[in-house]
């Protein structure tokens, strides 16, 4: 069964199958058909809701994500919002009354999802109310596709939210809700079995973890989900036998060493913008075009990792930091590094009944640098076709420790061993970047498929190499106007 709350009211839904999303059960289950569907696969944001959830102090906060792509049984102990819980009787929330004004909405059938993107950007207003810069506006609302209104008046509504009544829905005049919702999470047991058909498990700690791997090695583990749901909304496959990870309390710390931070592999890339953009601001840069706030809110590094696909974005950027692993399971655990990993296309290192716990970011030394760029069709929530991440520190005029790695090119993420014995105690001149180059294409074979040609590829990975050297070249001869260009190009 799901206990929760939807719109203020205390829910429990029995008879729910494993891999039922949040917006069936709404919609199906719950007759409750204001949240749309309209991909089914995260692309789109017209199924966004609002999942609120208690912080350390015990008030809810909410976020964004896509209701097509969460599981219903992730709902248990939180407060799902809707779009028909936000007015108050005629009494539009501002979210909706800036909608109306602005004429945000034509056909409508995004308008749910876009109020409900507004609607968490007005709450984050409310608690720490700041600037709402183009990129606040971007990363708010960069989930929500419109084929029809055209995003300025969109944007004027998330512009002006802030000038019209401040209409509370209904339910957060109670003042038990937050309290509620802590104890109804107090009360779920350690290790909860909430499908009656088939299993969706929830281990609240490594231990109980462990043991459910050793019971049901073949289960599948989901974390945000926004990968693995794909095979049930697109692929059509059946996921009846589920452990959550998602509430086990080893898996979502971050800890940090003197060596750097052992971040657990359930932790949002939400929560850990905050870290990036203070220690590595080049990859939290990335983060501002991994997917969209929907999918950043439930999706984790974990699963990025897990997933093994050859053209996710995190992989490249840890091999190039040379990030390593530590994987768990009944019989114990294990340090790898990452490049270990990975073995062939969506192969792993990973026993049947493993997992990972956390994956190691190493502290940068004060003189590394890092550059990172994602080439895609789209600036916002779109895969990448090819993804290169370069490491390196300079010494003397050479270049030391150099780590060049790519995604989008061949079966697995990986680096370019012999590019990087070009470069190696090279100063960034001409001919060791073209060494580097030629390397290159004998190094990779990429793929051909939609969202680019093999050739396509290795020419956007040799440029991007060649990129490095003009940047490189301008650097040292203060040539801003020469990177300006080339930040032209830079996502
Ligand atoms: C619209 C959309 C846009 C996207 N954009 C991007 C993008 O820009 N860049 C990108 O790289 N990816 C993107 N993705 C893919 C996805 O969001 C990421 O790969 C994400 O990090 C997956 O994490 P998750 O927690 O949702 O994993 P899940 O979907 O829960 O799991 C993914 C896989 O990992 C396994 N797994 C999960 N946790 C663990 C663990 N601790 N140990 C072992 N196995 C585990 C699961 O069994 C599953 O096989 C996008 C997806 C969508 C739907
Ligand atoms: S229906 Fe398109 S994102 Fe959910
Ligand atoms: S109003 Fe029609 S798709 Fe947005």
């Amino acid at each position: 069964m799901i206990d929760f709350y939807l719109n203020g009211k205390r829910r429990q839904c029995a008879d729910v199958s494993p891999d039922t999303s949040i917006l069936e059960l709404l919609r199906t289950q719950l007759g409750q058909t204001g949240t749309k569907e309209g991909c089914a696969s995260g692309d789109c944001g017209a199924c966004t809701v609002a999942i609120g959830e208690p912080d350390v102090s015990g008030e809810l906060r909410y976020h964004n994500a896509n209701a097509c792509i969460t599981p219903a049984y992730q709902l248990q102990g939180c407060h799902l919002v809707t779009v028909e819980g936000l007015s108050r009787g005629d009494a539009l929330h501002p979210a909706q009354a800036a909608m109306v004004e602005c004429h945000g909405s034509q056909c409508g059938f995004c308008t749910p999802g876009i109020v409900m993107s507004l609607f968490t950007l007005h709450e984050e207003q409310r608690r720490c109310p700041a600037p709402l810069t183009q990129e606040r506006l971007e990363a708010a609302l960069g989930g929500n596709l419109c084929r029809c209104t055209g995003y300025r008046p969109i944007r004027d509504a998330a512009l002006s939210m802030d000038q019209y009544p401040d209409t509370h829905p209904v339910w957060a005049d109670d003042p038990e809700l937050a309290a509620n919702i802590v104890t109804l999470r107090q009360n779920t047991a350690t290790t909860s079995e909430f499908a009656s058909q088939g299993h969706f498990t929830a281990p609240r700690d490594l231990a109980a973890l462990r043991e459910l791997k050793r019971q049901r090695p073949q289960a599948r583990l989901v974390a945000g989900a926004t990968d693995l749901w794909l095979e049930t909304t697109q692929q059509l496959r059946i996921l009846d036998d589920l452990i959550d990870v998602r509430q086990v309390a080893e898996l979502n710390t971050i800890e940090e060493t003197p060596e750097g931070w052992w971040i657990g592999s359930a932790v949002t890339y939400s929560r850990l913008e905050p870290l990036l953009e203070v220690h590595y601001p080049t990859f939290a840069h990335l983060m501002h075009r991994f997917a969209s706030s929907q999918i950043r809110n439930r999706g984790t590094l974990g699963g990025n990792v897990a997933n093994a696909s050859p053209i996710g974005d995190t992989p490249p950027v840890l091999l190039a930091l040379d990030a390593r692993l530590i994987l768990d399971g009944p019989d114990g655990e294990r340090e790898l590094p990452l490049a270990e990993f990975f073995l062939d296309y969506k192969k792993t290192a990973l026993k049947d009944n493993e997992f990972i716990r956390a994956i190691f970011l190493p502290r940068p030394s004060c003189d590394q640098n890092l550059k990172v760029w994602k080439l895609s069709k789209r600036r916002e929530d779109d895969i990448s076709a090819v993804l290169a991440a370069f490491a390196w520190r300079q010494e003397d005029g050479v270049m030391r420790d150099v780590r060049l790695a790519f995604g989008g090119m061949a079966a697995i993420p990986r680096r370019a061993l012999g590019a990087e014995q070009a470069l190696e105690g090279q100063p960034p001149c001409v001919k060791a970047f073209e060494a580097a180059k030629r390397s290159l294409r004998d190094e990779f074979q990429p793929m051909t498929d939609v969202r680019g040609a093999a050739e396509y590829r290795q020419m956007a990975a040799s440029n991007m190499l060649e990129r490095l050297h003009l940047m490189l070249v301008a650097a040292s001869n203060q040539n801003t106007d020469a990177e300006v260009m080339l930040d032209a190009y830079a996502h």
